[in-house]
């Protein structure tokens, strides 16, 4: 074999570099000559024997990290999340309203204090339609098979792997199968099977498979005393749909990014489900973070039972929210070791239609692939007239004949006969070509009510606005971007704001700052709306800002689906919500600075009313009480007049910015969380604006002017 002598010379344009570097030089070119003798050299044939298939789920158990099971809190958590996650879209799509329980058991209680991890049995149980016995291996014991990929339609899931994953982690860390029970019809009994996945095969491999009555497992209601109750896991709320328990090495813990903060914020964008849940009975001391969204185990209303009615904390006021369909008085509670999120609504977020790929949105190697496939489908030929109308969304029979014109075919031209030049004439033709946008009824946006009331069950602040845009498009792919903001209240004043971010309506609890919407937040000028803000960052303040992104495919950064990929057309759409938030706070935030200006001059001269009435009353004799009225009754007039002119700047103030406010269907005042407001202000309740008024469950009055959502689908059982 040749050998390598590198024989470096130092040339004029480096005629410094140091005698170390050319030594090192030499010596890495040394050892190609004395080391090398005794080493193994592959061969081309010798290499070739170890080249092999890699199968998914082998590739997967490696990197486990890029599913989001890095460690093993998160690891819990991405568990709990996929499976919720599952049910909800389970439910949504067969028009159930979703009950859901979660339940944590911890099976090392005894473990000592310092243990990093510890072993867990989760299971999820939901009333969705169940899953039909000869999909249960694939479904739970196979990657990347799924209902989802493959269409392009709002959904939580995607790409299929998400509830296999969690099972495939279990089984790695505790050797344990999953068990599943599902029943797929009212009158069936359920099926019961183990499995375990074959990560070689990426197949299942079932040990227990037999039909039982026991849906929803009983052993469940034997957990604590909570799970005693008779409204814990009432086969009545459970008629059809799927149970599945996963053994698995995890960390129970509070705080940012735990389980609660996972069902809490998706209580929140999904206030049409019902979720109760089963801590850990043993929770790792330390990392207790307090969430500015209020812990809901420590928050929760003690209940007596965990009914519906239970979870009104006020049902008396409630009934003047109610009949718009969002009840802002709802809270969670809490029972003997069960946290219980109610219903908010029971309104099924709108159906969502499945919709064919725009032309501007595919690429040249998918356009070929798809007439393969559509080749393959058509035995005797399809002609690239009928492929145009079936498989694209938006063309109509004459722009699929200037399409056929354009690549120089006509109508009846088989796709199997063009040329790949005319594939590429066709593939220029569709980014060239005036075409609509997509369809946007593929999309269910969560809707400015529903995002108040999921704000106003949340997080204790006094202000809150809501945005929702319209449709866009990215890569021919449409979504929709709503933002929410809460201010003020309970909020913490010396901190960063919180984002909330969700993806077609689920909290996303990692990496923000590769997030999208991170970035549009840190680009938003929030000074504009009296809010301090470093440059280049979030803003400072009582403030906690959530963004919603619901799309037919979100384009996450990763398979964990933890952040949203930054594409400008969505960036742009997220920093518009946000402005339109931002604008209806700083309007706020101006009549807030207003209120409390007038009512500091009101002060001075009430202080000195008093004095002057009794002095003219010594004088004259005049009646001290008229005579105090009169100049209190003047005093306001001259006081509301100064500040209706100017603001704290010097600058008019439109006189009915704060009325578009009320007036505003986006957005809710909650006047006692507005201390200094309530004590100045005569209460606006009584003033015959538009807006509606209930209480919550502190007794607040709650603000709220909008229009229920619409839905177009009836839910069939729930509850
Ligand atoms: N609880 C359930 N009820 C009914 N069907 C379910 C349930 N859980 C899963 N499925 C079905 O199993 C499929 C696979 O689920 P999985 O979570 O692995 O993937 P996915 O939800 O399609 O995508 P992702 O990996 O993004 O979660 C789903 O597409 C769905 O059709
Ligand atoms: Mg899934």
């Amino acid at each position: 074999m040749a050998r390598i002598q590198l024989a470096p010379t130092p040339t004029l344009e480096a005629p410094q570099e140091d005698s170390e570097m050319s030594k090192a030089r030499k010596e890495s070119a040394k050892p190609a000559t004395s080391k090398t003798a005794s080493r193994t050299r592959e061969t081309a044939e010798s290499m070739a024997a170890r080249q092999k298939d890699i199968s998914v789920s082998e590739f997967f158990a490696k990197n486990r990290h890029l599913l989001g099971f890095d460690n093993p809190r998160k690891a819990l958590l991405t568990t709990v999340k996929e499976a919720v996650d599952n049910s909800l879209d389970a439910c949504e799509e067969a028009g159930i309203l979703p009950n859901i329980t979660i339940v944590i058991e911890d099976l090392q209680p005894d473990r000592p204090a310092n243990a990093k991890q510890s072993r867990y049995r989760v299971t999820i149980v939901d009333n969705g339609p169940g899953i039909v016995r000869k999909q249960v291996e694939n479904v739970f014991g196979r990657l990347l098979f799924g209902s989802k990929f493959h269409r392009l339609k709002m959904s939580r899931g995607q790409q299929g792997i998400g509830i296999s994953a969690a099972g495939m982690y279990g089984l790695i860390t505790t050797g344990k199968p999953m068990v599943i029970h599902t029943r797929p019809g009212a009158k069936k009994p359920a099926h019961h099977i183990e499995l375990a996945m074959n990560t070689k095969t990426n197949r299942a491999e079932v040990t227990v498979d037999d039909e039982t009555q026991n849906f929803p497992p009983a052993r469940l209601r034997t957990v604590n005393a909570g799970t005693r109750d008779p409204g814990f896991l009432n086969s009545e709320d459970y008629i059809t749909g799927t149970s599945v328990s996963i053994e698995l090495e995890g960390l129970y813990r509070k705080g940012r990014g735990s389980v609660d903060e996972f069902l809490e914020l998706t209580a929140i964008a999904n206030p049409h489900a019902r979720i109760t849940f089963v801590p850990a009975s043993r929770i790792s001391a330390d990392d207790q973070d307090e969430l500015p969204l209020g812990n809901a185990e420590k928050d929760a209303t003690h209940a007596v039972a965990i009914t519906q009615d239970a979870a009104h904390g006020a049902p008396e006021a409630a009934e003047a929210a109610t009949p718009n369909g969002v009840d802002p008085t709802l809270t969670t509670i809490e029972k003997d070791g069960v946290v219980f999120f109610p219903r908010g609504t029971d309104q099924l977020p709108p159906e969502t239609q499945e919709i064919q790929p725009h032309p501007k949105g595919i690429e040249l190697g998918i356009l070929i692939q798809m007439m393969r496939d559509f080749e393959a489908a058509n035995k005797n030929g399809g002609t690239l007239f009928n492929f145009l109308q079936e498989k694209f969304s938006r063309v109509s029979p004459a722009k699929a004949a200037d399409f056929c014109k354009a690549c120089g075919a006509h109508s009846r031209t088989k796709v199997s006969d063009l040329e790949p030049g005319q594939i590429e004439t066709l593939f220029k033709a569709f980014q060239d070509a005036k075409l609509p946008p997509p369809p946007t009824d593929c999309l269910a946006p969560i809707g400015v009510r529903q995002m108040l009331a999921g704000m106003l069950k949340g997080v204790k602040a006094e202000f809150y606005a809501a945005s929702s845009r319209e449709p866009d498009v990215y890569r021919g792919r449409p979504f929709q971007i709503e933002a929410a903001i809460a201010f003020g209240g309970e909020l913490p004043t010396e901190e960063t704001a919180r984002v909330i971010r969700f993806a077609n309506r689920v909290p996303l609890l990692f990496q923000p700052s590769a997030c999208s919407s991170f970035k549009a937040v840190a680009e938003t000028g929030w000074r504009n709306y009296n809010l301090s803000q470093p440059r280049g960052s979030l803003p400072n303040g009582p403030i906690v800002i959530m963004i919603h992104m619901a799309s037919v495919w979100v384009p996450f950064t990763s398979e964990s689906k933890e952040a949203i990929a930054d594409y400008d057309e969505i960036r742009k759409e997220m920093k518009l919500a946000l402005m339109e938030c931002g604008r209806k706070l700083g309007a706020y935030l101006r009549k807030r600075q207003k209120m409390q200006r007038e009512a500091a001059r009101r002060d001075v001269f009430e202080r000195y009313i008093g004095e002057i009435s009794k002095a003219v009353n010594a004088i004259n004799g005049t009646d001290t009480k008229k005579l105090y009225d009169a100049l209190l009754a003047e005093a306001r007039k001259r006081t509301a007049i100064a500040d209706a002119q100017l603001d704290e700047e010097g600058r008019t103030i439109k006189k009915d910015e704060s009325d578009d406010l009320k007036n505003d269907e986006g957005v809710v005042l909650v006047e006692s969380r507005a201390a200094h407001l309530a004590q100045n202000e005569p209460t606006e309740g009584g003033s015959g604006t538009s807006m509606t008024e209930s209480s919550d469950e502190n007794g607040d009055v709650v603000k709220l002017s909008s229009k229920p959502r619409k839905n177009r689908k009836p839910a069939r059982n729930g509850d």
